[in-house]
């Protein structure tokens, strides 16, 4: 468990993998800057059969309160900018539950992720992107210590249009 103030990051378990299903084709939990398209119902099964989806190049951690309840789902993977193990990050991203937006986990949630990162793999950098009109997600990055780096112009094919993503990045002692 990646322990917190408000909020515990913990790894999945076979139990989650209900709420999880339920929610893979929410829009309301997903969000419209995480809507591309239908996901099929064994892609959850399949990945924690694997690792548990906690692997060292990809994985998902559950967001939860003090007491236990799911608030949402960190996502993160290893992005590489050369060949060589001293190259290589890790992206993130997430999604808090609808009724628990606005109340401070999302900035708790990625500065804890980012931290572990730091604590665990011998990474420099810790990135994340998001929709150029993402004014939460930027906010939250922000309020997480991650420095706005700039624009990805038309990075991103969603519901029938190209989107600019703003990359951020959190270094190793920031
Ligand atoms: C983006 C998201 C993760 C932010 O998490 P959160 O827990 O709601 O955000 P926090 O409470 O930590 O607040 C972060 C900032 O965003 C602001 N914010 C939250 N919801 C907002 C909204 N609907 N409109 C405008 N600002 C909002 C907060 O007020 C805060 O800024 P402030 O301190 O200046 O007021 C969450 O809203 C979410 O899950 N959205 C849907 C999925 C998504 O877009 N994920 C990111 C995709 S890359």
């Amino acid at each position: 468990m990646i322990r917190g103030k408000n909020i515990n990051l913990r790894p999945f378990t076979r139990q989650d993998l209900e709420f999880f299903q339920k929610v893979a084709n929410d829009l309301d939990y997903n969000g419209e800057f995480n809507d591309f398209g239908l996901r099929n119902s064994v892609e959850l099964e399949t990945g924690f059969a694997v690792e548990g989806f906690l692997g060292a190049r990809q994985g998902m951690l559950v967001i939860v309160n003090q007491e236990g309840e799911i608030l949402g789902d960190m996502s993160y993977h290893q992005a590489a900018y050369g060949p060589n193990p001293g190259s290589q990050v890790y992206e993130i991203g997430l999604s808090i539950r609808p009724d628990q937006r606005g109340k401070g986990y999302g900035v708790e949630a990625q500065a804890l992720l980012a931290g572990y990162f730091f604590r665990t793999y011998n990474v420099m950098r810790v990135q994340a992107s998001t929709d150029i009109e993402n004014i939460p997600e930027q906010r939250a990055l922000e309020k997480a210590g991650f420095t706005r780096e700039g624009v990805m112009r038309k990075a991103q094919w969603r519901n029938g249009v190209f989107h600019d993503l703003v990359l951020y990045s959190k270094l190793r002692g920031e």
